[in-house]
């Protein structure tokens, strides 16, 4: 599909969040401002979150307690891969209850395990985004 605001790439991930269930791993995929973090914020706010979703910066996730199901946000773009990390690192997002959204996946590829989802988003001039789901 096609989104030609944030505000409709928000709903897109409201409407995603109806597919999900517990314990899925959703990957979030696209380039730089290509709209994730807009995408998991309408998913998490259908979920129930009522804080504000806001991209993880000092820390590679955050979580969401207090909707449906616990909600993990994770961002891997920082970190370079598992070498020298805590192998068990990504564990505290993981978990068969909740759901887990991951941008920039590739470092942690190995731990993440298959996702149930992968959502692609990409430019598509100006404020339009397509937006592809594969399952
Ligand atoms: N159709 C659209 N869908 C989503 N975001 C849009 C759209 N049009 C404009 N925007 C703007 O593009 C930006 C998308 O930022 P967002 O943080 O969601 O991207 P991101 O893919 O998570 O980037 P990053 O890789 O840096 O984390 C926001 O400033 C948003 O307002
Ligand atoms: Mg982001």
């Amino acid at each position: 599909m096609e989104t030609r605001s944030a505000a409709q790439t928000e709903a897109a991930g409201a409407a995603l969040a109806a597919e999900i269930s517990p314990g899925d791993l959703v990957i979030v995929s696209g380039e730089v401002g290509a709209g994730k973090t807009t995408l998991i914020r309408g998913a998490a706010r259908a979920l129930g979150v009522v804080e504000p979703v806001t991209s993880p910066t000092f820390t590679i996730g955050r979580r969401y307690a207090g909707g449906r199901l616990p909600i993990s946000h994770l961002d891997l773009y920082r970190l370079e891969d598992m070498e020298g990390e805590d192998p068990a690192l990504l564990d505290d997002y993981l978990g068969p209850d909740g759901v887990a959204f991951v941008e920039w996946p590739a470092a942690g590829a190995e731990r993440l395990g298959r996702p149930a989802l992968e959502v692609r988003l990409a430019h598509a001039g100006e404020e339009r985004r397509t937006i592809e789901v594969v399952d």
